[in-house]
């Protein structure tokens, strides 16, 4: 099949209308997407990914008045769409358009995304467009244009390039359709700030406590019996202190990386002073280890770059990732569960 690559956004409205498949890129991952009203196509969408079939698809939307076309939206609904919105939010609601992708459920997953280019491509599409994560299931989600290529190019009709992904994980997701709001997945925007509209929000326990992370002990996120978001190599979380410790006695190691807060001096001075002795390719070899180590300053930092480090370490067959763990505050609550659920045993 021959992928259409290109940032033409009228050429791939018109592929989404035709019923084909099309990757495009939101503020938080990559997206692949069929028209909602399509249920081939979405099907079609599970097939590509190796998606179980009970899993729904968020409905990607322009407007919320394009929303409120097909679901029942509340007042708080509506509150937290003007809030949120465009954004890392994804509410689920009373479905009023049976016809809708999945037939079969009364609820339906919506979510505006925030760059206005991808908006405007939903609009020309006729909108909305069903989408999960553009990655096979169980992997990291994608972030990244060539990462995107590498693993899709001639299996679908067409990649939208625009705006790369800058959060770095999945939209927030918060159910509206119980008794009680809940938090069905973190992500960016968090809990204490949709507390401020929601009150009554109910947040998985797990999602919200901060055990500290150790090495030995990685607790495991609330229903997550299957591995998600991980890549082949194993991923190790580690406090502060076991990051540094294994930074100063493991630097060497061909087949681990790095991705955290701190550095050790002590480790980098042993690399540079190996190094040196080396002649100028080894040196360059040396070097290009330094790939392996991301230094980040943030957990918002920290999130943007996760999922692409987990696809070099897998390029460059790594063997363990060691992850510190984030930081408490802004940022942390979503980071966290992704790092919980790539850390799970295989
Ligand atoms: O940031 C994101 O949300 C990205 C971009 C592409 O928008 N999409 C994404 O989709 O992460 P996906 O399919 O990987 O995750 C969607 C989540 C799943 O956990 C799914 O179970 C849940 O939303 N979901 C979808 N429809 C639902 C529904 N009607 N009721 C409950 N959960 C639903
Ligand atoms: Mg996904």
């Amino acid at each position: 099949m021959k992928t259409l690559i290109s940032s033409d956004v009228r050429l791939l409205a018109n592929l989404i209308q035709e019923g084909k498949v099309v990757i495009f890129p939101t503020e938080t991952v990559y997206g692949i997407g069929a028209s909602t009203k399509n249920e081939a196509a979405c099907l079609r969408v599970y097939e590509i990914k190796g998606r179980p079939k009970d899993n729904p698809l968020i409905a990607h939307f322009h407007s919320i008045e394009s929303i409120e076309e097909v679901c029942t939206l509340s007042e708080i609904g509506k509150k937290l769409l003007e809030k949120f919105s465009p954004g890392p939010l994804t509410l689920i609601l009373p479905k009023k358009d049976k016809s809708l992708f999945p037939k079969d459920l009364e609820t339906l997953a919506v979510r505006i995304p925030k760059n206005p280019e991808i908006r405007e491509w939903i609009r020309l599409t006729g909108g909305p467009v069903s989408a999960p994560s553009a990655n096979l299931s169980g992997r990291p989600s994608l972030t990244k244009l060539a990462d995107v290529v590498r693993y899709f190019d001639g299996k679908v009709e067409g990649i939208l390039i625009a705006e790369e992904p800058s959060y770095g994980i999945e939209s927030t997701v918060v159910s509206l359709v119980g008794e009680h709001p809940s938090l069905l997945r973190p992500g960016s925007i968090e809990s204490e700030e949709l507390k401020t509209l929601l009150p009554d929000l109910v947040v998985p326990n797990p999602f919200e406590s901060s055990p500290t992370l150790s090495m030995s002990s990685v607790p495991l996120s609330p229903g997550t019996k299957y591995k998600h978001y991980a890549p082949s190599a194993q991923v190790i979380l580690a406090s502060t202190e076991e990051f540094i410790y294994s930074l100063e006695t493991g630097f060497d190691s061909k087949d681990t990386a790095w991705i955290g807060f701190s550095f050790s001096q002590k480790a980098l001075n042993g690399k540079l002073a190996q190094n040196t002795e080396k002649t100028s390719t080894k040196e360059e070899e040396g070097f290009s280890e330094f790939d392996h180590f991301s230094i980040v300053s943030t957990n918002e930092e920290y999130a943007s770059k996760l999922y692409a480090f987990f696809e070099s370490c897998d390029l460059s067959k790594i063997q363990t990732i060691i992850c510190e763990a984030p930081k408490l505050g802004q940022g942390w609550e979503g980071l966290r569960n992704r790092l919980e659920k790539a850390a799970l045993k295989k």
